[in-house]
């Protein structure tokens, strides 16, 4: 690992760099492999380009879309009854460089920050929230770590060591299927060691009426979001993608909380890309997202499995949203 002290030259090192040299996995590669099998698929992780972070932060703005409103507010007015369940003088380890309004949250209900360590494969969006997490708190310790949060890593040492707390909110854990979720989990309780918690942001398992809408909104910007990485793969791999032959397709099964978002081809048609051909049948379709929903009690039954205790889980009047402490058992 190349540890720089002093990420910007001719400034005064306010936080410091880890950087683990993550692997920049190829698009075309990705998506090759997704549409060769039977099942086709693009990872969701490919829907957050430029264009594709843009129209996030504006399906947040969105009324139908109460699953980031509805965080913060716990986040907001639960803020002491959190930062006490987490307890004093804890680093806090963010997974994926976020908002810094979420991380300011929990790092201001929380009593003598000792550290914040946000880990994140993009350089730059880690630079930029290291960077406005150091200047908003003068004193706290901000080690920004440059890697893959899904792969093991030798944490950086800290003098004193402090308990570690992660902290991974947006139910960005929605997008692992539920295996992958507990893998999750249980691979981080081992690096957190034993007094180690994870605070974990998941929605909630609710009605169709409320979930379905908030993946299909009126104004069809989570449908622009979804076809963006059709618009993506023709713009930077040279592909043809009729992109208004495939409609955006949200399903929700509201027994099991399972969400997932396909592109549906609307006609037999062939898509051409790095030299194949892919034919999609009228009607078949094209997964490029799983966004699964919890109840409380099913998410604590995983992070028990996960080799958690489920200590505390703070709900919203609506019970649309849940923020949980988990210790490492
Ligand atoms: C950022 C993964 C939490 O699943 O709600 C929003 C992404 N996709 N609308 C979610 C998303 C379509 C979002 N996460």
């Amino acid at each position: 690992m190349n540890s720089l002290v002093d990420p910007l030259p001719g400034d005064s090192p306010r936080f410091s760099l880890h950087d683990f040299a993550p692997a920049q996995e190829s698009f075309e590669d990705a998506v090759v492999e997704g549409l060769s099998g039977p099942r086709k698929s693009v990872p969701a992780r490919f829907l957050y380009d430029e264009a594709g972070s843009r129209l996030f932060d504006c399906i947040c703005e969105l009324p139908e879309y109460y699953p980031t409103r509805t965080e913060l507010k716990i986040l907001t007015d639960k803020a002491d009854e959190i930062g006490a369940s987490i307890g004093p003088d804890i680093a806090l380890l963010e997974f994926g460089a976020g908002s810094s309004q979420k991380a300011r949250l929990l790092l201001d209900a929380l009593e003598r920050p000792a550290a914040y360590e946000p880990i994140d494969v993009s350089r730059e969006h880690l630079i930029r929230l290291a960077d406005e997490i150091a200047d908003a708190y003068p004193g706290l310790a901000v080690r920004a770590i440059c890697a893959d949060y899904t792969q093991p890593l030798e944490l950086p040492d800290s003098e004193p060591r402090r308990r570690r707390a992660g902290f991974f909110p947006g139910s960005t854990i929605g997008n692992l299927t539920s295996a992958e979720a507990r893998a999750f989990l249980s691979g981080w309780a081992g690096q957190l060691g034993r007094d180690g918690l994870m605070v974990v942001g998941v929605a909630l398992r609710a009605p169709s009426s409320i979930v379905l809408p908030a993946y299909d909104d009126a104004q069809g910007v989570t449908a622009r979001f979804t076809a963006n990485v059709l618009v993506r793969a023709n713009r930077e791999l040279g592909a043809d993608f009729d992109v208004a032959a495939f409609r955006h397709t949200p399903t929700y099964d509201e027994t099991t909380g399972r969400l997932t978002i396909h592109l549906t081809s609307l006609k037999a048609q062939t898509v051409h890309l790095a030299g194949r051909r892919f034919d999609f049948a009228e009607g078949e379709q094209l997964h490029v997202e799983e966004s699964n929903k919890y109840a409380a009690e099913d998410f604590q039954a995983l992070a028990r499995s996960a080799g958690y205790v489920a200590e505390t889980v703070w709900i919203d009047p609506g019970e649309l949203f849940s923020v949980h402490v988990l210790r490492v058992a």
